[in-house]
């Protein structure tokens, strides 16, 4: 059968034939809202490639975590600027670390807003890179031990699910035996497990002051042509413990995020990184999009190709959106 008695133009007439037949719903339950925070106090340091996101210091951190909790975003996403760094990013995990003093402040306020963190050294070594450099390199063997200490210091402040991001190889088995062995079995790891090497992070490097100092981070990300090797980083990553997938970004990748999903059926995460939201904002700044419209689609075209979990810095601007309608 066929036109004309087939017309699927029917159930687009109005509104609320279109609301029966959506078969994508984005919800505020699919956000998690990325923040910056730094030393000091009643800092609130707007980032000029990302209108409207700041690097906080831990009081308004707080009090920009309140906002969060009544627009009901379940988690937040935790990323640190300390105030040294050296060679192997020491600042990472020491116990009284920019993220592991945010934990300890932020959780008591709201015990039950998730607290995701960032694991990576990228922030905290001097020369921009994710793990300490040997020959030119970054180590990667010596890069994992750093960062399970990393992870259990975070988890030991009351972090409730640890997201290592730096594309080292067994990241997810250094940090799953590291908790595990501190009897923090039950926190989920969210691995960045297909990261790629992408230039939509330009604005986010300022956000988290974390430029590569030499080089680029193509020899640990992903490279973008890649697909099947995507399914490789994921498997191997759902084997050593992953809880939670990644792909990162999303828009680029949305054809990434599909075939994961098929393939592993595990829950997926992706983040709509600062570049694209940076995109987005600055085309909405000239009048030339409508930026609830586009953000919105965005969103969802990123749920509807598989994704469970959208790490996103419209979270808060979505929430309300979502409230209006
Ligand atoms: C690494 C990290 C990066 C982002 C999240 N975690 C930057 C990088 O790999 O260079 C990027 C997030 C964004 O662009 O919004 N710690």
């Amino acid at each position: 059968m066929t036109f004309p008695t087939i017309r699927l133009r029917r159930l687009r007439r109005n509104k609320n034939i279109r609301r029966l037949v959506r078969e994508t719903q984005l919800s505020i339950d699919d956000f998690v809202y990325p923040m910056f925070v730094i030393f000091g106090e009643q800092i609130k340091h707007p980032i000029p490639s990302m209108p409207g996101i700041y690097q906080f210091s831990i009081d308004n951190l707080i009090a920009e975590a309140k906002e969060v909790v009544d627009l009901g975003i379940p988690a937040v996403l935790l990323f640190g600027i300390p105030e040294t760094k050296d060679e192997i990013g020491t600042s990472a995990f020491e116990e009284y670390g920019i993220i592991q003093k945010a934990i300890s402040a932020l959780k008591p306020k709201y015990p039950e807003l998730l607290i995701i963190t960032d694991v990576c050294l990228c922030e905290y070594t001097s020369h921009g890179h994710c793990g300490p450099i040997e020959e030119g390199e970054v180590s990667n063997d010596r890069t994992l031990e750093l960062i399970a200490k990393t992870a259990l210091s975070h988890v030991g402040a009351g972090a409730d699910i640890v997201a290592p991001s730096g594309m080292m190889d067994g990241q997810v088995q250094a940090i799953r035996r590291e908790l595990d062995e501190n009897s923090f079995e039950h926190i989920p790891i969210m691995a960045y497990s297909a990261k790629y090497a992408s230039s939509f992070y330009g604005p986010f490097r300022d956000a988290a002051e974390s430029p590569p100092q030499f080089g680029d981070r193509r020899g640990y990300q992903m490279d973008a042509s890649n697909s099947d090797e995507a399914l490789r980083e994921v498997s191997l990553d759902i084997q050593e413990g992953a809880d939670i997938v990644m792909v990162k970004p999303a828009l680029s990748y949305l054809d990434i995020i599909r075939r994961v999903k098929d393939e592993f059926g595990y829950p997926v995460a992706a983040y709509n990184v600062s570049g694209e939201y940076a995109m987005v904002k600055a085309a909405a700044q000239n009048g030339w999009i409508d930026e609830q419209k586009i953000a919105m689609e965005i969103l969802t075209s990123i749920k509807r190709a598989g994704t469970d979990i959208i790490i996103t810095y419209f979270a808060k601007d979505a929430a309300r959106w979502l409230k209006e309608v």
